[in-house]
């Protein structure tokens, strides 16, 4: 089998993203019914950036998985200064069964991608963050009865359309087959070849994808309404320039009230209650993050197997 990495949504087709998420259902419901990585074997998880649920979920799977996670500081480590990302990759590949890697660039995990011997995965980068995703569509498939019912279903993004998680929500949603729907405000859209992609894709799963400068067009009818923070790590130097325009789009009653009744609300965490959502949608009956959060651990071990499955 070839060896495959998940570097953004779209490396997953609409199968196997589908299989994937079969498996990680699997996962919630008998947490060792697998074990690929018994023997034992190590997975690296190397982290330039902070981490709560990404190393939380990653050791945790990595030893339920029956390996051992080796968590990695970027800040000792200094990935492309210390050391090239070439030679980092080789060192790694000799003695780990996969490697997970949170950075900045997206070209820096494709450089690693390109020359490793054993699986890659992309833990969130400036542009993609697909474990997320493969969480939260973990999630709407548990509460709507299953991923026969992803496709189809309306999922708006309301926040800041040119970060990894909108990027992601365009991918990996349109992959599922439904209707993403991102809510942003001027200055900050999609990147049109992610856009492209997310609708050449739509086009081959009978979703759609829909980017407005309007909250309530975004939240419009929808079935899972999502946000994410305003100011994501390494926006931080932006903080004023994103102090105004994002304050239309939190997510709030009257906002979720333009969704459908029975509609489920999604945060990737951390949460900032009073900017990009009210507490009392977070901390209310329609919010699943914490369902999502616990999905992380699900939906990593599933696609840890499968990538382990065809190394
Ligand atoms: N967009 C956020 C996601 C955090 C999980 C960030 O990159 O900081």
């Amino acid at each position: 089998m070839a060896l495959r990495h998940l570097l953004r949504d779209d490396d997953l087709t609409p199968t196997e993203q589908r299989h994937v998420l079969e498996l990680a259902l699997a996962f919630r419901d008998d947490r060792t019914f697998r074990q690929p990585l018994r023997g034992p074997q190590g997975v690296a998880v190397l982290f330039d950036k902070p981490t709560l649920r990404t190393q939380l979920s990653f050791a945790t799977g990595i030893a339920e998985l029956g390996g051992f996670p080796v968590v990695v500081d970027g800040r000792l480590a200094q990935i492309g200064v210390r050391e090239s990302i070439a030679d980092t990759t080789r060192v790694l590949e000799r003695q780990v069964s996969a490697i997970v890697w949170r950075t900045h660039g997206q070209d820096r995990i494709e450089e690693m991608a390109a020359i490793s011997t054993v699986p890659v995965v992309n833990a969130l980068t400036d542009d993609f963050h697909p474990c997320q995703i493969l969480a939260d569509l973990l999630t709407i498939a548990q509460h709507r009865g299953g991923t026969a019912a992803l496709a189809g279903q309306t999922l708006a993004y309301v926040g800041d359309g040119a970060n990894n998680m909108s990027h992601s929500y365009l991918l990996g949603g349109a992959t599922a087959g439904m209707h993403v729907r991102i809510g942003t405000p001027e200055g900050f859209p999609p990147a049109p070849a992610v856009l492209a992609d997310a609708r050449r894709i739509a086009a081959g799963t009978g979703g759609s994808v829909h980017v407005t400068s309007d909250p309530a067009d975004a939240v419009a009818g929808a079935d899972v309404v999502a946000t994410d923070t305003w100011i994501s790590m390494g926006d931080e130097d932006e903080a004023d320039r994103r102090a105004l325009p994002f304050v239309p789009y939190q997510v709030d009653d009257e906002l979720l009230a333009h969704a459908k009744d029975d509609a489920i609300v999604l945060h990737c965490l951390p949460a900032y209650r009073g900017k990009e959502i009210s507490a009392d949608v977070i901390d209310g009956p329609r919010s699943a993050v914490w369902d999502e959060a616990e999905n992380r651990l699900h939906a990593q071990k599933a696609l840890l197997t499968w990538l382990l499955e065809h190394a």
